[in-house]
């Protein structure tokens, strides 16, 4: 019980998250925790998996009321810090990677200077510490040709490319909670296994918890121990294996991706009819 309690890096009691004055909240009574492990949230589009992890970083839109019983990362609640305080924790003890890194790096600085300005605001840096620190890391995310990719700006590069190097200034500091929102639903579908194989790969070697969101639950199967199944801002299930699937609407998120094994088997809709039934009882 207390090493479990030592090795929880986050934890969720009953978060719930509505905008405005919308009569919906988009996020309902969500609890989980997560330790040294990958956990992953899947839903269908709209089902509050961008809503929870933005939670998590405090990244919500002002109109945003959340409360919960219990946010705490590492023991420290985060609904108490100031955005000051929220600041200094991103990216140093937690980081977001979101799904288009084009929106994500500054089109203003070259690939160098905005990963070196991360080693120097996380690790406290000098300059020349700073370039060659980013140098290595893009080196650590496969790039091999750094220094020719540190003097680009971000328009200049591939999709994959320019999420390898968020990959690279996101983990920099070694956090110990990485959200991926979408990482690779804006790639080329070519990419998208080896930079999630990266994300798993420097996840481990730093000993990071991982909360990988998706709407593909297959992929996020094979990458993860445990997985959250959302729908209309609630927790329907949690799984560890894709056939232990109980609930029909996760078994409607299962049947409606393709089959790698029957790439022509036609989509299936939602039933939902048998999800009604299950909440009429
Ligand atoms: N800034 C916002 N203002 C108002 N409603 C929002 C905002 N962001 C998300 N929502 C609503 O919250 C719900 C959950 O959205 P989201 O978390 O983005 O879902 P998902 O990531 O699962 O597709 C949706 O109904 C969406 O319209
Ligand atoms: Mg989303």
């Amino acid at each position: 019980m207390q090493d479990r309690e030592i090795s929880t890096i986050l934890s969720v009691r009953n978060l719930n998250v509505r905008f405005g004055r919308s009569s919906i909240p988009a996020v309902s009574e969500v609890s989980f925790d997560l330790g040294r492990e990958r956990l992953g949230i899947v839903g269908e589009s709209g089902s509050g998996k961008s809503t929870t992890g933005r939670a998590i970083m405090r990244l919500l839109s002002p109109s945003a009321e959340i409360s919960a019983e219990r946010f705490d990362l590492a023991g420290n609640p985060l609904l108490e810090k100031t955005e000051r305080q929220m600041g200094a924790l991103r990216g140093k003890e937690m980081a977001l990677i979101m799904q288009d890194p084009r929106y994500s790096l500054n089109p203003v600085l070259t690939i160098g200077r905005q990963v070196a300005e991360a080693a120097r605001l996380h690790l406290g840096l000098g300059r020349a510490q700073a370039m060659e620190s980013a140098r290595s890391m893009l080196q650590r995310v496969r790039i091999s040709d750094a220094d020719r990719v540190m003097a680009l700006y971000p328009h200049q590069i591939s999709g994959g490319m320019g999420q390898r190097v968020m990959i690279a200034m996101m983990l920099l500091a070694k956090p110990k909670l990485v959200i991926a929102d979408e990482p690779t639903s804006a790639l080329d579908v070519s990419v998208r296994k080896d930079v999630l194989v990266l994300l798993d790969e420097l996840v481990r070697e730093n000993d990071s918890g991982l909360i990988l969101i998706s709407h593909d639950i297959r992929m996020v199967a094979a990458f993860c121990e445990r997985i959250l199944v959302m729908y209309a801002g609630r927790v329907v299930e949690t799984l560890t294996s894709l056939d232990d699937a109980r609930h029909p609407y996760t078994r409607g998120l299962i049947a409606a991706l393709p089959d790698p094994r029957h790439p022509v088997r036609r989509l299936k809709v939602l039933d939902r009819k048998a999800l009604e039934a299950e909440a009429a009882q």
